[in-house]
């Protein structure tokens, strides 16, 4: 009998701004690709071109937009990303590293613009058909931490990172209750230890997957 091609793998990577993401998502997908693993990188919003241009609304800060417009753009920007990239790779049976996904809506405009995480959850459900990721990482780090190095990184801030520091404490809580109800999916990390100690975790949690 043939082997079983492994399925698509869909891992997710969440966290605020400034807790180290990005660069998580490309450590893992170099340390995969030595692996041999079809691994793929895409950042919401964004990761194609009408999400890119969604991209540009939401984070000018010269734009004035209510929370239920803010939520809808980013389920949006990610309904194209899945039907345009993620969906046909996971099909292709690659790893899809997605550097945040829904779980950035039901903390940043669900809790933190509180419009409640059940309704942002079902106007993402319609936007991707309720896609859910196979393993989410949760990197949590101080919210002082990350904004400080968000700041560092670009001392312009976008229409987000304009918020005060209560608002990320409460996007950091709601992501502390995701990871609590649901600790299968979603592995919390904590992300304020050495960066080498953050790639080791995260390889560890992703481990039976690949
Ligand atoms: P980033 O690419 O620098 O992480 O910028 C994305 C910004 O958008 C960041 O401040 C978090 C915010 N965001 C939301 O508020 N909701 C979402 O669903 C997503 C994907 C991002």
């Amino acid at each position: 009998m043939p082997t079983a091609m492994p399925p698509g793998r869909l891992i997710t990577i969440e966290g605020i701004d400034g807790a180290g993401k990005t660069t998580l998502a490309q450590a893992l997908a170099s340390q995969l690709n030595h692996r041999g693993v079809d691994v793929r990188v895409l950042r919401e919003p964004g990761g194609v071109a009408a999400a890119e241009r969604i991209r540009e609304v939401v984070k000018d800060p010269a734009t004035r937009l209510g929370p239920r417009a803010e939520a809808l753009l980013y389920a949006a920007a990610r309904a194209q990303l899945v039907e345009e990239a993620v969906d046909p790779l996971l099909r292709a049976r690659a790893v899809v590293l997605l550097d945040r996904f829904v779980d950035s809506s039901l903390a940043y405009q669900g809790a933190a613009r509180g419009l409640g995480v059940e309704a942002v959850r079902a106007i993402n459900e319609f936007g991707t058909h309720g896609l859910v990721p196979d393993r989410t990482l949760l990197l949590d780090v101080d919210v002082r931490v990350g904004r400080s190095r968000a700041r560092h990184r670009d001392p312009t801030r976008d229409r987000l990172e304009r918020e005060r520091d209560e608002f990320f404490s409460v996007v950091a809580a709601a992501y502390l209750e995701l990871w609590r109800r649901d600790p299968r999916r979603v592995r919390r990390i904590d992300a304020s230890r050495p960066f080498h100690t953050v790639l080791a975790a995260a390889l560890e949690e992703i481990a039976d997957l690949l």
